[in-house]
């Protein structure tokens, strides 16, 4: 079977409630009017809106997924929110490992680790951030890098009783997160043929790998992205905060 193309809005803490309904309300709109069987969305709010938006997105086949989640299962860790939760609020997937979320929260290969188990644990697909920053991409140690980052994250799923339907791999150059740069063709085919084939070995477990691309993903880059064979999906930052970008991106392919 085909796989369908995913275009994840990961809207950050930037839509409150009210612009995400509507944003929310807009999408279902578009993907009942158009034939987008080939074309998965997933949006992305922030805790507050999440039930909002899955019930505006009652009866169309739009995802709703999370930012974040705790990497404990219950307990005294105030102000955090643990995968069951969002499972019962409504979430079917749920970001872990974004590079904002590493770097200004400290968190590390172990933590996000401890996420995907629980994640799998409540049935959520867990959308794995990995990427390197421009430091390393100078010194060429972007392979060796992902693979630091991959480990304990798949060494948990292997260990999980628990599989999803889906897990996505979503690679993001920190270096071209928010800045208008995309890594050349010829790189992104080298680095997602590679995941391709560390997540084939690795994995034990049975389960749809997506692969996804994210970093500075807009109207004007997407035109040389839909060129990388590999690329299962993107995962779009700011220009999901407007619908007519993010039809306009969706539209495209
Ligand atoms: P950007 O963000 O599209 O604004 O670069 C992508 C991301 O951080 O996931």
């Amino acid at each position: 079977m085909k796989k369908s193309r995913i275009y994840v809005a990961n809207w950050k803490m930037n839509m409150h409630l009210s612009d995400a309904v509507d944003f929310a309300a807009q999408c279902k709109n578009f993907m009942q009017k158009n034939n987008t069987s080939e074309k998965q969305i997933i949006l992305c709010p922030s805790f507050p809106a999440i039930t909002s938006v899955v019930h505006a997105l009652e009866d169309v086949a739009i995802g709703v997924s999370a930012q974040n989640c705790s990497d404990h299962q219950v307990g005294a860790y105030t102000g955090e929110v643990s995968a069951q939760s969002l499972r019962e609020a409504g979430c079917s997937y749920c970001i872990v490992g974004h590079s904002e979320r590493r770097k200004y929260f400290h968190e590390t290969n172990e933590v996000i680790a401890r996420k995907v188990t629980n994640l799998l644990i409540a049935s959520i697909n867990p959308i794995i951030c990995i990427g390197e920053t421009a430091q390393e991409f100078k010194d060429d140690k972007t392979l060796s890098v992902l693979e630091e980052q991959l480990v304990l994250v798949i060494k948990a799923i292997n260990e999980s009783q628990e599989m999803p339907e889906s897990i996505s791999f979503a690679y993001e150059p920190v270096w071209a997160i928010g800045t208008g740069k995309i890594p050349d063709q010829q790189i992104l085919e080298k680095v997602l043929t590679w995941l391709a084939t560390y997540i084939k070995k690795e994995l034990t477990h049975d389960t749809t790998i997506h692969l996804l691309y994210g970093g500075s993903v807009d109207e004007n880059s997407i035109t040389q992205l839909m060129n990388v064979k590999s690329i299962d999906g993107f995962l779009i930052g700011s220009a999901s905060l407007d619908f007519q970008k993010f039809k306009n991106i969706v539209s495209l392919l």
